[in-house]
C-alpha cells in the first residue's frame, strides 16, 4: 500500500526505545514548585477537607517537608499563610506585621534549609477580613492604596528570608513598585516572580478554603482578575509585568490555559511557570476516588502537558510525590 508518500507514523511508535528516542519533552523533579499551607501550632496539621491528600502544616512541620522536598530535588516552596481569624483585619495590616506566620515559616525554613528556594506570595486575601487581594473602600478594589500595602508586605517577607516575591492580587503597577522598593532597601538579588496573567477563575475555590478567605469572600475578583474570555490581554499584562522589572511570570490556572503558556512562551523570552491549582488537584483527587480516571495517570498526563505547552516550571500540589517518583 502506498498512500502519502508511504510515510506512516506509527512506524517510530512500535518500540519503547524508539519512543523514547523521539520524545520531546522531560519532566524531572526540578520542574516541580510545592505550595505549603502554614498554621499557627505547634506538631499541627490539618486537613483541607476540598483538598483530600493537602494538609496545612505548623512552621515546625513545615521545615520537615522542606527538608524532603529538598531531598527530591525541588528547587523551591510556594508559602501560603492560614492567618488566625483574630488577626484578620479590614485593612490586611497583618501582612507586614514582620513576626507574622508567613514571615515566621520563611525565617524557619531558610535557617534550616537554606539550599531551597522560598516564593512569598503578596496579596491580601489571606490577611484581610473581607477575603480580596485589595483594600476595599465602598466595595471598590484600591489600586495604588493596595501597592503601598503589598510593598511594605514584599519587604518583611524579604527581610525574613523570601528569595521570590511573588505578587498574585493583579493590581496595576505593584511589580515595579515592589522591584523600587526592594532595590532601596538593599535586596537587589531577590526576585520577582509575578502572576501576571492570572484569571478570574472558579478553580481557586480549595485554596480559600485552604487558607479561610473563602468563607469570607463578598462578591468575586473581576475587576481585577482576567475575564477567561480573553487571550490577546493576558499578553498585555505579562508585556508590562517584564516591563516593570518582573524576572519571571505566571499563568494561572494551569490545564485550561495552556493556550496562554504557549502563547506568552512564543512572545516572551522570560521563565514561565504555570500554577495547576487546588480546583485542579480537587477534580483529580475526586475522579480519581470515584474510579472515573486512573488517579497516577491522570496526574503524570496532566504535569506534562505543562512542559509540552512550554513552561519552564509548575506549581503543584503533587511536587513532592512526583519529585520522588520522577527521581528514582
Ligand atoms: C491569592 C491567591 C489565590 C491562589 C494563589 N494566590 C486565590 C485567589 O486569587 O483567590 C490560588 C491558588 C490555588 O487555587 O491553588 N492570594
Amino acid at each position: 500500500m502506498s498512500f502519502l508518500g508511504g510515510r506512516r507514523l506509527r512506524r517510530m511508535r512500535q518500540t519503547e526505545w524508539s519512543r523514547a528516542m523521539m520524545r520531546e519533552t522531560e519532566l524531572l523533579p526540578r520542574d516541580l514548585i510545592w505550595p505549603l499551607f502554614v498554621i499557627e501550632g505547634q506538631n499541627e496539621r490539618t486537613a483541607i477537607r476540598t483538598m483530600p491528600g493537602v494538609e496545612r502544616l505548623s512552621v515546625d512541620l513545615m521545615v520537615e517537608a522542606a527538608k524532603a522536598a529538598r531531598d527530591a530535588g525541588i528547587p523551591a516552596l510556594a508559602i501560603f499563610p492560614n492567618t488566625p481569624d483574630h488577626l484578620r483585619s479590614e485593612n490586611g495590616a497583618e501582612a507586614y506585621n514582620p513576626d507574622n506566620l508567613m514571615c515566621r515559616a520563611l525565617a524557619a525554613i531558610k535557617a534550616a534549609v537554606p539550599e531551597i528556594g522560598l516564593i512569598a506570595d503578596v496579596a491580601l486575601d489571606e490577611y484581610s477580613s473581607d477575603g480580596q487581594d485589595g483594600l476595599v473602600r465602598d466595595g471598590v478594589i484600591l489600586n495604588d492604596e493596595t501597592i503601598a500595602a503589598m510593598v511594605k508586605s514584599a519587604l518583611v517577607q524579604a527581610r525574613a528570608g523570601a528569595d521570590i516575591i511573588a505578587p498574585s492580587d493583579m493590581m496595576d503597577g505593584r511589580v515595579a513598585a515592589i522591584r523600587d522598593a526592594l532595590d532601596a532597601e538593599g535586596f537587589e538579588h531577590v526576585q520577582i516572580m509575578s502572576y501576571a496573567a492570572k484569571y478570574a477563575s472558579c478553580f481557586y475555590g480549595p485554596f480559600r478554603e485552604a487558607v479561610g478567605s473563602g468563607s469570607r469572600l463578598r462578591g468575586d475578583k473581576r475587576t481585577y482578575q482576567m475575564d477567561y474570555a480573553n487571550s490577546d490581554e493576558a499578553l498585555r499584562e505579562i508585556a508590562q509585568d517584564i516591563e516593570e522589572g518582573a524576572d519571571s511570570i505566571m499563568v494561572k490556572p494551569g490545564l485550561p490555559y495552556l493556550d496562554i503558556i504557549r502563547r506568552a512562551k512564543d512572545a516572551f523570552n522570560v521563565p514561565i511557570y504555570a500554577y495547576q491549582v487546588s480546583g485542579e488537584y480537587a477534580m483529580i483527587e475526586l475522579a480519581g476516588a470515584a474510579g472515573a480516571i486512573n488517579r497516577d495517570a491522570a496526574v503524570l498526563e496532566s504535569l506534562w502537558a505543562f512542559k509540552r505547552a512550554g513552561a519552564n516550571g509548575i506549581l503543584t500540589y503533587y511536587a513532592l510525590e512526583m519529585a520522588r517518583k520522577l527521581g528514582r
